[in-house]
């Protein structure tokens, strides 16, 4: 019935990758700035034996943070190997400063040395005595630094890194900071949602921002193309560009529906047997890639009721809306919301977020996600303020 390998079958249907754990994309598109600036690092490490500035990614959930940095680090490892250490920390393991201090130092080691280690430097803080302590603390990290990096160059990742205390965000910049100042070859590498630059200015360093900003958001038309297109050229599968542009339109561009598009289109493929992608397949996939988003779409919708943002999320979304979702002033955002703390949340939720301008236009707001807007807009048009927001 239809001639496909049942290996081809389960290849296609496991070959886009739409997920929330930054499962790398069978072809990651664009992101050349964020790549570059990530391989003049290593090569800083590993060749000139020095730090390279901190690496700052911060952008609305789904844009490809953590993917992109798994395929650095993949990529790290592959091309160094053992001479390079590659450290991946999530916010909830490094809570403290003590604890980011102690997970430097044994992440990936056996246990036994460290251990000692540890209640050594315990008792010596002891006898210092406690008036020390603040001063202590941000000496550990930078010593655990230190120590890790003598062996072999250190990257340290933290992803979600919006998470991580002020204290802890503090101590890890300063000691960043530090080491590299002494020349220890060490690339600190932090990801997380927008709300990482306020973490980060509330962290009392000030020269964070020295280091290398990048904002992620969604992918040009072009690359999305890409991002669809290139993972099916090992199959002879065709689409006409033409119509992987309108789908990529589609998937606004925003890298999580594109894989989603993608995992779609494979099942069509793979319930006809045909090996090209032309309108049909197209029309027969989009119900479902419509339920899928809208199951999304419920779940932001009622992450917005419980911050009792509707009546908020529905203007700006008819602003956006009728704007044709291109950005908007942000101080035309804030009159239309008035409350600083709402428009906060409404980016802390990656509902909104200030894409900073290549050249020098006006700061604007862009939505996290564009459909959302028309989503949003159509749920809550009609509801009334008061019963809404008390
Ligand atoms: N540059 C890219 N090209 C194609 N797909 C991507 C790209 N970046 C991310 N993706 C896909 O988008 C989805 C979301 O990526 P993820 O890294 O989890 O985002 P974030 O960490 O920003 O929330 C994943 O399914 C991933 O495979
Ligand atoms: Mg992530």
């Amino acid at each position: 019935m239809n001639g496909m390998l049942d290996g081809q079958r389960n290849e296609l249907l496991t070959l886009f990758s739409p997920g929330d754990g930054g499962e790398i994309p069978p072809y990651l598109a664009g992101r050349e700035k964020e790549k570059q600036f990530f391989q003049l690092a290593i090569y800083t490490l590993m060749e000139r034996h020095q730090g390279h500035q901190n690496m700052i990614v911060y952008g609305p959930r789904g844009n490809g943070k953590t993917s992109l940095l798994e395929m650095l680090s993949e990529y790290t490892r592959s091309e160094y190997g053992n001479n390079i250490e590659v450290l991946w920390a999530t916010p909830s393991e490094i809570r403290t400063p003590e604890k980011l201090e102690h997970w430097i130092k044994s992440e990936g080691r056996p246990a036994t040395p460290v251990v000692q280690d540890i209640q050594g430097k315990a008792g010596a803080w002891i006898l210092e005595g406690s008036a020390n302590l603040k001063i202590q603390r941000p000496d550990g990290i930078k010593a655990a630094i230190r120590e890790r990096c003598t062996a072999n160059p250190v990257v340290l990742i933290v992803d979600e890194a919006h998470r991580l205390e002020k204290q802890t965000a503090e101590d890890l910049l300063n000691a960043s900071q530090t080491v590299r100042r002494e020349k220890f070859p060490f690339f600190l590498v932090l990801a997380g949602t927008p709300d990482l630059i306020g973490t980060l200015d509330q962290a009392e360093s000030s020269f964070w921002d020295r280091g290398q900003v990048f904002p992620l958001g969604r992918l040009s038309l072009q690359e999305s193309v890409e991002a669809l297109i290139k993972p099916l050229d090992p199959f002879g599968i065709q689409i006409a560009k033409g119509l992987a542009e309108e789908v990529a339109a589609k998937a606004h561009c925003y890298p999580f529906f594109i894989q989603f598009w993608g995992k779609c289109l494979m099942e069509q493929l793979v319930d006809s047997g045909q090996m090209s992608i032309d309108r049909d397949v197209v029309m027969n996939a989009e119900p479902q890639v419509i339920a899928r988003r809208n199951q999304m779409y419920a779940k932001r919708f009622s992450e917005l009721n419980d911050r009792k943002l509707l009546n908020i999320a529905g203007e700006v979304a008819r602003a956006f809306v009728s704007n044709d979702n291109k950005p908007i002033p942000v101080l035309k955002i804030f009159g239309l919301v008035g409350e600083m703390e709402s428009i906060k949340t409404l980016e802390s939720l990656g509902y909104i977020w200030q894409a900073p301008p290549d050249k020098g236009d006006t700061l604007s707001y862009e939505p996290g996600i564009p459909s959302l807007m028309g989503y949003i807009d159509k749920q809550t048009l009609g509801l009334s303020v008061p019963e809404l927001t008390s």
